[in-house]
């Protein structure tokens, strides 16, 4: 990883009092944060100002700050990987800062500039590489997300934002490699609908998801399969992640239809898939197709995509109709096989011919 020479230095302010590490053996996800974060405001005539590096801390915001009422909140989510010799390398960056520059539009918020996106993340986990663990499968990640500020209750958009980053060291997904879950598919509630905000990463398109995985969790599921809001049919994302299916020797996953967040995972995923010359189609699903190819035994595999988990293989499809088991409820090939090979490339143990890692 590095930052560019020719890009501006953001100023960093150095925490007095650094934090404890947590041992590597037991990081789980979301738990720890690093000691620095980068902030950049917004102000309406201005645009994006005032980058810094400052301490890991609280944010100050008025109670009437519109994301408290009507929600102006998007983010990203990427990783820093350490590398056998140490170093440190970004996965795919600009993709994050293309998605968040575009996905603002429909959340009326103003778009971020992408080399500030992305140099600014490079700076942030170079002040914090302390903070990259080394551990197999662990990494540091990154959450980048822009809030409305602007102290008024009208209906419209905020005229101030706060874009800021925060870090933290994270384990493996699945510590005893793709354990297969448990999908409950819902049939009535849904994630998001074609022309609403599903396409974008805001914060709303998971809100709308807590109550149904959690209801999911009480049936012994461990995430919840979405299918299309308007035909209560089509299959589109599982739990937080894009889903693959592998059917009849072909990867298939639903095409970006403006209800599907377009996932950087799920990009790689099709590019390593086609590199391999693998049938690979973007096309609707329905749950009939799904059953009808489990009966006649083509349905090889299913699996969710994402760069928490990298990949989740789906063992059981549960519903009010039955269970669907899926390759006997194990990992298929074609999951490991992805799963190796995108790992390899972002821990830096393969050749990297498309400049993904930075
Ligand atoms: C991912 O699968 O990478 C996600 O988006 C999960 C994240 C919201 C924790």
């Amino acid at each position: 990883m590095s930052v560019s020479a020719s890009a501006p230095v953001i100023p960093v302010t150095r925490t007095s009092s650094p934090r404890p590490h947590p041992a590597e053996d037991a990081l789980g996800f979301g738990k720890y944060f690093a000691d620095h974060m980068l902030v950049v405001d917004y102000t309406e005539g201005q645009g994006w100002h005032d980058a810094r590096i400052v301490p890991y801390g609280t944010l100050a915001l008025d109670p009437a700050a519109s994301v408290l009422h009507y929600g102006q909140a998007m983010f990203e989510g990427l990783k820093a990987y350490r590398l056998m010799d140490g170093r440190i390398s970004l996965f795919r960056p600009d993709r994050n800062a293309h998605r968040m520059a575009t996905g603002a539009g429909r959340l009326s918020i103003p778009a971020i500039d992408q080399s500030l996106f992305v140099q600014g993340i490079a700076q942030l986990v170079a002040t914090d590489a302390d903070w990259v663990p080394s551990a197999p499968g662990t990494a540091l990640y990154i959450r980048p997300t822009i809030i409305a500020t602007e102290p008024f209750l009208g209906v419209r958009a905020s005229r101030t934002y706060t874009f800021y980053v925060i870090t933290g060291p994270v384990g493996a997904y699945y510590a005893g490699g793709l354990k297969p879950v448990r999908i409950w598919v819902e049939r009535e509630r849904v994630r998001a609908v074609r022309g609403g905000i599903g396409a974008a990463k805001a914060a709303a398109n998971y809100v709308a998801s807590l109550q149904v995985a959690e209801q999911a969790r009480e049936r012994g599921c461990d995430q919840v399969l979405w299918l299309d809001a308007i035909q209560h049919e089509y299959v589109e994302e599982v739990g937080t992640m894009n889903l693959c299916l592998v059917i009849d020797g072909t990867l298939v996953t639903p095409p970006l239809g403006g209800s599907i967040l377009p996932g950087i995972t799920r990009d790689t995923v099709l590019t390593i898939a086609r590199d391999w010359e693998m049938p690979v189609e973007e096309r609707l699903v329905s749950m009939t197709e799904v059953r009808d190819a489990h009966a006649k035994g083509t349905l090889q595999e299913v699996f969710g995509v994402g760069t928490a988990a990298v990949v989740s293989v789906v063992g059981t499809l549960a519903s009010e109709d039955g269970d669907i088991v899926i390759n006997g409820g194990e990992p298929g090939p074609v999951a490991q096989k992805l799963y190796d090979a995108i790992t390899r490339l972002q821990y830096g143990l393969d050749p990297d011919p498309r400049g993904w890692r930075m």
